[in-house]
């Protein structure tokens, strides 16, 4: 070994030993002929001091040292000198009195210091992200993330849970997102999909059988991405058999309360909450509410029937809602600037307007439309939204999905700048009950909402002919602090239902056959009900760890425009390849200029 000790290590019972630490230089100080090196590994950090009883060979090479040379250093452990014991290093009551220092590496001077207090910005972070992996951040960011793989891992082979690995190069799985495509050398015009998830794998390894299947797995989504999404991200993968949705939901509860536990010290009581989507659309305007904090939606569509106001009427006799939230003794806190950046927020959400109005003394009512509520509406809405004095009251008079949508915006707004939680409380619940199918506004059919391959609750198997809105499936998501933190179903386990299913969703019996064939036959050879879930683990470990960026506990993740700035990827591909694949690109008219990598067709 190159080391006898890490650099997190030494206390002040290891005094007059010696020892060799070996690690990155952190901090370089002279003090008038004495150098001082902060000497750093994934353990931590240790002084070393190297002055005249050193001797000169190694006195001459420490004033060469510089940030990020990696050295070892062999000396005597000495207990600091009264008054200069660190008290916020874990080291702090040591030093490393060096005896021979060796330099293993030189270090070209970095583009930013690991160990600064200023970050530059993430693209020099990513383009060097090696550099930025030797944050204490980071470092600590990734260590977290594999004890809560382990925890994950450990907790599912307690249950008898086997993992089973998939394959990458599939065909495609629909998960509602862009597939990443593979083209095939041998097979011309053919391509693999990477899998968006393995769900048809797990599901046909319970029809094999395997009863309950885990898997850390990696899925591929080419989709817009945001603060919480990555194209290619990592689930942990989970189906069971002959199981019912409250099974699934038991072993996650469980497994939520132990990361908790062991993860923040927080006792979460179990079972978690659950509310069905309705009510999530109704109280929240959103299926994965934050729930840390109140300002609740009121429906208010009725008094607003009753209004003559031009905005309520137009909703109201449209089929739309009125709906609104009440944010208390927020009046005196917003300026009318302020109300107007709430208004443009409610818009850019859809909305035609927002009619703010605040609360006063006696129960009156203020705001540029207060005027327009005229025959006791005024009264009504302010007791419906439960408004006194000082309140501020929102409305947004739309479709009903346009006012979640407004609504959901302004309350997750407003709960963050007014501060209505703390952010290191974590708030776990179950939505349940999704409706199966969602409009689809491209062909004016009926998409799936989570997956076809979800069952519909049994009650509601009538109305996949009669009313396929109104379907409900046997479909949870977990939510944590107003993020969907996993998401399963209980699966078709019928060959029947399921081709109905397809039909819905447009896919005629050819081609349901020609993609899902497999499936179908699976399903008519012995197949046992079955269900499961897939967790975010990026996710997981982002809002366990209370970081709002999910680039942050990948090691080496893709920006938002999903390109890897420190490889370079995606890239040129050499005109060999591409013809062995009988690939020739088409470059968009703007983009294609003379000389590039890409064949001209
Ligand atoms: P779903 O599509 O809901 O379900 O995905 C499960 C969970 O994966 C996480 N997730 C993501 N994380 C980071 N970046 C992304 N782009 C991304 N997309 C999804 C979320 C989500 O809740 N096969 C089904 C599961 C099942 O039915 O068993 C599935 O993939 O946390
Ligand atoms: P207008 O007459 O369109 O200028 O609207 C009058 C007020 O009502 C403005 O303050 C708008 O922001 C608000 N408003 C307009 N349409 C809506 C709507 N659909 N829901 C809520 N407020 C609205």
């Amino acid at each position: 070994m190159l080391r006898t000790h890490t650099c997190g290590e030494l206390r002040p019972e290891h005094a007059d030993t010696t020892a060799t630490l070996a690690g990155w230089v952190d901090r370089v100080r002279d003090h008038k002929g004495v150098i001082f090196l902060d000497l750093r590994d994934r353990y931590g950090r240790t002084q070393v001091v190297v002055g005249p009883e050193s001797g000169e060979a190694n006195l001459a090479a420490a004033k060469k040292v510089r940030p990020e040379w990696v050295i070892q250093v062999t000396g005597s452990v000495s207990l600091r000198p009264e008054g200069t014991v660190n008290p916020k290093m874990a080291t702090g009551g040591i030093e490393l009195a060096c005896e021979q220092l060796t330099v293993f590496s030189e270090a070209e001077t970095p583009v930013f210091q690991p160990g600064a207090v200023e970050l530059p910005g993430e693209e020099v972070r990513l383009s060097h992200r090696w550099l930025d992996l030797r944050r204490q951040a980071m470092q600590d960011n990734l260590f977290l993330r594999h004890r809560m793989v382990k925890l994950m891992r450990d907790h599912f082979d307690a249950e008898g849970f086997i993992d089973v690995e998939t394959p990458m190069l599939g065909r495609s799985t629909p998960e509602g997102a862009r597939d990443y495509l593979v083209p095939s050398r041998l097979d011309h015009g053919s391509f693999f999909a990477l899998p968006q998830s393995p769900q048809l794998y797990k599901q046909l390894l319970m029809m094999a059988g395997f009863d309950r299947y885990v898997q850390v797995a990696k899925c591929f989504r080419d989709e817009d991405l945001r603060a919480d999404r990555q194209p290619e991200f990592t689930q942990l993968d989970v189906e069971m058999s002959f199981v019912e949705a409250d099974d699934v939901m038991g072993v996650i509860d469980n497994l939520v309360q132990k990361t908790a536990r062991e993860v923040l010290g927080v006792e979460v009581p179990l079972p978690l909450p659950r509310l069905s989507w309705d009510e999530a659309m109704e109280r929240f305007g959103h299926d994965a509410p934050d729930q840390r904090f109140g300002l609740e939606i009121t429906d208010a569509t009725d008094i607003a029937g009753d209004s003559e106001f031009r905005v309520f009427r137009g909703a109201v006799d449209g089929g739309g809602r009125v709906r609104g939230i009440r944010v208390p003794e927020a009046a005196a806190r917003f300026s009318r600037k302020d109300l107007d950046n709430l208004t443009q927020m409610a818009i850019d959400a859809g909305a035609k307007g927002l009619v703010w109005l605040k609360v006063e003394e006696g129960g009156g009512l203020a705001g540029p439309v207060a005027k327009n509520l005229t025959g006791g509406i005024d009264a009504r809405l302010t007791e419906r939204l439960g408004g006194t004095a000082g309140d501020l009251l929102l409305l947004v008079a739309d479709s009903f999905e346009v006012s979640c949508k407004a609504l959901h915006t302004l309350r997750k707004h407003l709960g963050a700048v007014l501060e209505l939680y703390d952010p290191k409380a974590l708030h776990c619940s179950w939505v349940v009950d999704f409706p199966m199918f969602a409009h689809d506004p491209e062909t004016g059919g009926w998409t799936a909402m989570h997956h076809p391959f979800t069952a519909p609750r049994p009650q509601d198997i009538p109305l996949l002919e009669s009313d396929p809105a109104a379907c409900r499936a046997v479909a949870y998501d977990l939510v944590i602090n107003g993020s969907e933190a996993g998401g399963g179903t209980i699966r078709i386990h019928d060959s029947e239902v399921q081709q109905k299913v397809f039909g819905l969703i447009g896919l005629s019996p050819e081609t349901a056959r020609e993609r899902f064939g497999f499936l179908l036959d699976a399903l008519a050879s012995g197949a046992p009900p079955h269900g499961g879930i897939a967790l975010g683990i990026d996710r997981w470990v982002m809002l366990f760890g209370g970081l709002d960026n999910i680039r942050d506990v990948i090691a080496f993740p893709k920006t938002q425009r999903a390109s890897d700035l420190l490889t370079g990827a995606p890239g040129d591909v050499d005109a060999k390849q591409l013809e062995e694949l009988g690939i020739r690109v088409v470059m968009p008219p703007a983009a294609a200029t003379p000389g590039g990598t890409a064949p001209s067709p």
